[in-house]
Order: structure tokens, then sequence, then C-alpha cells
């Protein structure tokens, strides 16, 4: 996905345009515009609630008892942008970028919101093409981490893909993002390509993953 050049990640290479560019996927062209679903959020919403109270798809019992999941709003902005400097630094998406991709077409983002401190320590997003998933991103807050809310992110987006028909979940890691690559493993994802000099400046390459969705 192009960068829209006021943040973006450098390192992203599909095209979308009309968000961000995705950490996860995206195959070049594979992404005719206007083929999302309409309606994506209040499915989302419901699906999100849905999976809250639905332990099929969540994190070994007791790990995330304490978090919620929730859509993203434009009031989450704020604490989207602290998540993504302490998370993806140099590489982190813009506010405009970040506001984009949460309202964007065939868009899908979802928050994890601590229960006590209604505080949001977690966030993933998915971008359906009308065929495919994409996983665009998930990040847990540092402090937030090794709870299991990032396999509960990543399972609400693998539960809201099979609801809107995707065939596959596709995805791109960094090939030393050992938290990561095992993250996505265990949720089933299998390496099927490496892309070469993907993150640049950086210079590192990337797994192409996907599952069933
Ligand atoms: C990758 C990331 C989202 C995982 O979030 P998390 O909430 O800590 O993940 P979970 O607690 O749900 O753990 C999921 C799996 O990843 C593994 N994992 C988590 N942190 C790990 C670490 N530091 N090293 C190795 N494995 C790790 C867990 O062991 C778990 O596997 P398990 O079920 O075998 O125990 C988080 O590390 C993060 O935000 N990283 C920075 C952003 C990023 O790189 N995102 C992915 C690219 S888009």
């Amino acid at each position: 996905m192009t960068s829209p050049g006021d943040g973006a990640p450098a390192d992203a290479t599909a095209a979308a345009a009309d968000g961000a560019a995705p950490r996860g996927a995206a195959p070049q062209g594979t992404a005719p515009q206007g083929t999302a679903p309409q309606g994506t959020a209040p499915e989302g919403a419901a699906s999100a609630a849905q999976h809250d109270a639905d332990p099929r798809g969540a994190a070994p019992a007791g790990r995330t008892a304490d978090v919620l999941l929730r859509p993203l709003v434009d009031a989450d902005l704020d604490a989207l942008e602290d998540m993504e400097e302490a998370l993806f630094g140099a590489g982190a998406w813009s506010r405009a970028s970040l506001a984009e991709e949460i309202a964007g077409p065939g868009r899908w983002y979802v928050g994890a919101q601590d229960r006590a401190s209604g505080e949001l320590v977690g966030y993933a997003g998915l971008w359906f093409d009308g065929y495919d998933g994409q996983v665009m991103t998930v990040g847990t807050r540092p402090d937030a981490q090794g709870r299991g809310v990032g396999r509960m992110l990543l399972d609400a987006l693998l539960d809201h893909a099979r609801e809107l028909g995707a065939g596959d979940v596709l995805l791109e890691v960094r090939v030393d993002n050992e938290p990561a690559l095992r993250l996505y493993e265990r949720a089933g994802f299998e390496r099927f390509g490496r892309r070469k000099g993907y993150y640049q400046p950086e210079n590192v390459d990337a797994w192409t993953m996907r599952r069933k969705a």
C-alpha cells in the first residue's frame, strides 16, 4: 500500500489509495477499489461484542478476561498515536493515516480496552478486498503484552473475515519479528513466500503468510 506521505510506513509496498499501508499483507493490485462491502463497521461492532462474550476464538482462559473488544472511534486517536510510536517507532502511522484507516472503506478495526482502567491497550485492523482479508496491523501496548491480547485481537479479525466470506487471510511480517511470527504461527498462519528487502531503509525481508479464513 502506498504511503500517503505523512508518516505512514515507508516500508509498505501494497497499494490501496484509500488508507494507510498494511503492515500485515496486501499483494499488489489485489484490491479493486469500491469492492468493500457496505456497513462493515456496524457488523464489526456486533462481532466485537460477540467475540468478547464468546470464548471460541479467545486466548487461554484468564489471560484476557480483563480486556474487552470494541470498535475504534476517533476519540481513540490519541491513544492510538501513542501506541504507534511505542510499537513502531519511525514506522509509526500518522494520526491522519490512523483516522483514515479506522473509518476507511473495506477496513475493520478493533480495539482492546482494559476493563478496569478503560484504557486502550491494543488494536488490530483487517482490510477486505472483496476476496481475501489482509491483516493491516496488530499491536499490543508494551505493558500489556504477553497476556493474550494480541491473540484475542487476531482471532477477532479472523472471525470477521469469515463473516465477510473471505477465502484466505494474508499478512506480511518482518523475518526478525519473533513475537509476531509466533503469534501468527500459533494462530495457524503458514509462510508461503519471502520478500527480499521489503522493509526499507532497514533492508529487512518479510515473510508472507496466509491461512484459510
Ligand atoms: C506481536 C504482538 C502484537 C503480540 O501481542 P501480545 O499481546 O503480546 O500477544 P499474546 O500475549 O496474545 O501472545 C500471542 C503469542 O505470541 C507469543 N509472544 C508474545 N510476545 C512474545 C515475545 N516477546 N517473544 C516470543 N513470543 C511472544 C506468545 O508466546 C503467544 O504464543 P503462545 O500462545 O504460544 O504463548 C506484540 O508483541 C506487539 O505489539 N509487537 C509490536 C508490534 C508488532 O510487531 N506487531 C506485529 C506486526 S504488524
